[in-house]
């Protein structure tokens, strides 16, 4: 089929098992798990809607029934969707590659090409611009961070061409620039159907050091906008979080951006304190006393009277008990917290278990 119009088409990458995110991705995709009352994903469609994008084809694998119950053909969002599953993960090259029969794009075209868990206020037509005025094989976002030593370096030259993929640095001769691939790419088409199909490939650490190896023309767009990894629940609980405070940009938040979202259908009480980006999703309640802050609360959870919870999020259907403090803690789906607990930094309590009253504390009293 050939393309009816001149909009970009897009690839999504959504078949990622999502390790850090776990428990949140036990029983849901990353992509899909909430951020600001809705799947993460939803945000990401909106803003390439937004930018004029109209077709756009899922790489789906894990967990990969999901995603078309939910967004169907994409006509509610004003988009034309396709999904393709790997029946084995291909990685992130493989899954692009395997999802070029459905491209209507021509070789010359370009195929915009998303990382499902980046939370970004990236020009989309800008990278479509830059990659069209460079004359490049491959264009890709990249940002700048504080400290580049946990991500792999991409330097370029004063045009903005890449010149190298550089691993994770080990000395600080190593960090030769604060540039990393932010995760959003134009390919031209004919680049896609050049990767090898049938097995993993990972276009970080094969095909794009391969094709600078050949010769290909790779170009750098530094964006310094609003960018996130969501990959760990801390970066999730910060991306849903500013969502909702408004700082970072989706046409999709259900509601005004402010300090708190509450679904219909939530609960909370009068003198409960919701502040700082705090979601509460549907059927959920928040008990009188209770100050939630910079937190998710999905569906159906329940924080008892008195509790606090900061920095965290609350999986759907989970309690947390009376007077309960959470810090940067995650709360799988139905897990139970009793009263008077303390749970910080980093704690994770799997989906379905019971912690009893009183049985983690940070503090010596009880
Ligand atoms: P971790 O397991 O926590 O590292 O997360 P992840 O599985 O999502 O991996 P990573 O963050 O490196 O993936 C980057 C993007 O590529 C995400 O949007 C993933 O959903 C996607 N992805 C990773 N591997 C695959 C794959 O084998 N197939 C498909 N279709 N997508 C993938």
């Amino acid at each position: 089929m050939t393309k009816l119009t001149d909009a970009p088409e897009a690839i999504l990458l959504v078949g990622g098992k999502g390790t850090r995110l776990r428990p949140l991705t036990v029983h849901t995709p990353k992509p899909m798990v909430p951020a600001a009352g809705v799947p993460f994903l939803t945000h990401q469609l909106a803003r390439a809607k937004a930018a004029g994008v109209e077709h756009i084809v899922m790489a789906t694998s894990y967990l990969a029934e999901v995603f078309e119950p939910h967004f169907g053909d994409g006509s509610a969002l004003g988009l034309h969707l396709e999904y393709v599953t790997e029946t084995d993960p291909l990685g992130t090259g493989g899954a692009i590659r395997n999802v070029a029969s459905r491209l209507h794009s021509g070789p010359d075209d370009p195929v915009l090409i998303f990382n499902g868990d980046i939370l970004t206020g990236l020009d989309i037509r800008a990278l479509v611009a830059t990659h069209r005025d460079s004359g490049a094989d491959v264009s890709l976002h990249l940002t700048r961070v504080e400290d580049p030593r946990a991500y792999g370096l991409v330097p370029t030259d004063d045009t903005g061409r890449v010149t190298a993929f550089l691993e994770k640095p080990q000395t600080p001769e190593e960090i030769v620039t604060d540039q990393i691939n932010a995760g959003a790419y134009v390919f031209n088409r004919s680049v896609i159907d050049s990767i090898p199909a049938g097995r993993p490939v990972s276009v970080e650490r094969e095909t794009f050091p391969g094709l600078l190896a050949d010769g290909a023309h790779l170009q750098g767009m530094v964006d310094s906008t609003y960018w996130l990894d969501l990959g760990t629940p801390q970066a999730f609980v910060r991306g849903s979080a500013d969502l909702v405070l408004g700082r970072a940009p989706s046409p999709a938040v259900p509601g005004r951006c402010g300090d708190r979202l509450v679904l219909d259908g939530a609960q909370v009480a009068a003198d409960a304190k919701l502040m700082g980006g705090t979601v509460v999703g549907t059927g959920a309640r928040v008990e009188p006393g209770a100050r939630v802050d910079g937190s998710t609360i999905l569906d159906g959870a329940v924080i008892e009277a008195g509790a606090v919870v900061r920095d965290s999020l609350v999986g759907a259907g989970a309690r947390v008990g009376a007077r309960t403090v959470l810090d940067g803690a995650v709360v799988g789906d139905g897990a139970h917290i009793g009263a008077d607990n303390e749970l910080l930094g980093g704690a994770r309590v799997w989906c379905d278990a019971r912690i009893p009253r009183g049985a983690v504390r940070f503090s010596s009293d009880q």
